[in-house]
C-alpha cells in the first residue's frame, strides 16, 4: 500500500525537485500540495506547484495556498536565488486552473486530510512552517492522527546558510518552528547536517538533460539558476539536495542515520532562527525530535536519479 502523503512547500527549485521525486515514487500516494511564502510570496509559490504538477501531467492533485507571512513578525525581504519566479527564471504564463479553495486554506486542507485518515498520513514540510502551525493552532487532535512528520529545515551541528547559525526554513519563522517542535507528534528533521552532504554536480546536471521523461525534462530547464545562485552566493559549485531528501526519508529512513535529542530554536536577536540541538540533556525539558545526523549520499542520490530515469552509471565518473 502506498503510503499517503501531504506535501508544504514553497516551490522553489529544490521544491520542485522533491515534488517530482514524490509523483515518480510509486511507494507514495500524494494527496495534495500545500503552499507557503518563503522561496517566493505565496500567490507564486502556489502557482509555481501548479506548474509542476502540470509538468508530471498530474492536474487531478489539489493546490491549496496557506500563509503569506510569518506567525509574529514581518517577512523577511525576498532574494532570487530560486529565480525573480521561484522557477529559474521560466516566467511561465499563468497556470491553466487555480489553486482550490479550502475552509480554512492550507492549514485546514492540512487538518482535515490528516484527520479523515487517523495514523496514515504521512506529512512532509519543506518551506517555513506557518502553515503547520495554524493547523496545530486549528485542530488539537492532529499530533495524536499524524502518521509521521518529516521537515526539512535546521543546521544542528554546522553553520546556516540565511545566518552564521540559521537555516533558511527555520529562520522565515522561528516562533512556528517552536511551535511545530513543541507539538508532540513523530517528527524528523532533514536539515542542512545532511543535505549538504548530498549535492549534486554539473555532471549530474548535463546526465539529466540527456534523459527524456517529463521530470528530468523540467529539472533541465529549472537547475542552471539554483547551481549559478551556489556559485554566486555560496562559491560551491554544487547544488545540495535540501528538499528531495526529506521525500527520500519517507521513501526510505534507513538512507539516514538519526538521534533523538532535545531541542530549543532561538527566536530573539542575531541568534534568531537557530535549532540548538541538547543532546546532553542540559536545557531539559525541552521537545524532543529525531535529528538526521547521517546518510548515505550516495544511495540517496541514485534512488532520485533512477527515479527522474536515468540509468545506473549514465553519469560520467
Ligand atoms: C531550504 O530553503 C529553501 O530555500 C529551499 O527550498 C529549502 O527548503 C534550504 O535551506
Ligand atoms: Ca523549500
Amino acid at each position: 500500500m502506498p503510503l499517503p502523503l501531504l506535501l508544504d512547500t514553497d516551490p522553489g527549485i529544490d521544491d520542485a525537485m522533491a515534488l517530482l521525486f514524490a509523483l515518480a515514487s510509486p511507494e507514495l500516494e500524494l494527496l495534495g500540495v500545500t503552499t507557503v511564502f518563503g522561496n517566493v510570496p505565496v500567490e507564486q509559490t502556489a502557482r509555481n506547484a501548479l506548474h509542476i504538477l502540470d509538468a508530471a501531467a498530474r492536474p487531478d492533485l489539489p493546490v491549496v495556498a496557506g500563509a503569506s507571512q510569518p506567525l509574529a513578525r514581518p517577512p523577511w525581504p525576498r532574494g532570487k536565488f530560486h529565480g525573480v519566479d521561484g522557477l529559474g527564471n521560466l516566467n511561465l504564463p499563468p497556470p491553466a486552473r487555480s489553486p482550490a479553495q479550502w475552509p480554512g486554506g492550507a492549514p485546514g486542507f492540512i487538518a482535515d486530510t490528516v484527520l479523515a485518515r487517523p495514523g496514515e498520513v504521512t506529512l512532509i514540510a519543506v518551506g517555513p512552517l506557518t502553515n503547520l502551525a495554524q493547523a496545530l493552532q486549528r485542530q488539537p487532535r492532529l499530533p495524536g492522527a499524524v502518521r509521521q512528520v518529516v521537515l526539512m529545515g535546521g543546521a544542528m551541528f554546522c553553520p546556516g546558510n540565511i545566518t552564521p547559525v540559521a537555516e533558511a526554513n527555520i529562520f522565515h519563522d522561528p516562533e512556528a518552528a517552536r511551535q511545530v517542535f513543541a507539538a508532540g507528534w513523530p517528527l524528523t528533521l532533514v536539515g542542512l547536517d545532511v543535505t549538504m552532504q548530498t549535492c549534486q554536480t554539473p555532471d549530474d546536471l548535463e546526465a539529466i538533460s540527456r534523459v527524456d521523461t517529463p521530470a528530468a525534462r523540467f529539472i533541465t530547464r529549472i537547475l542552471p539558476v539554483y547551481l549559478e545562485s551556489y556559485r554566486t552566493y555560496h562559491n560551491m559549485d554544487v547544488v545540495p539536495t535540501h528538499d528531495p531528501s526529506a521525500i527520500a526519508f519517507a521513501l526510505d529512513p534507513s538512507l539516514f542515520s538519526v538521534q533523538r535529542m532535545p531541542v530549543y530554536v532561538e527566536t530573539e536577536g542575531r541568534c534568531a532562527g537557530q535549532v540548538v540541538a541538547d543532546p546532553r540533556r542540559q536545557w531539559s525539558p525541552l521537545p524532543e525530535i529525531d535529528v538526521c545526523t547521517g546518510v548515505d549520499s550516495r544511495r540517496l542520490l541514485a534512488r532520485f536519479h533512477a527515479r527522474l530515469g536515468l540509468q545506473a552509471g549514465s553519469r560520467r565518473a
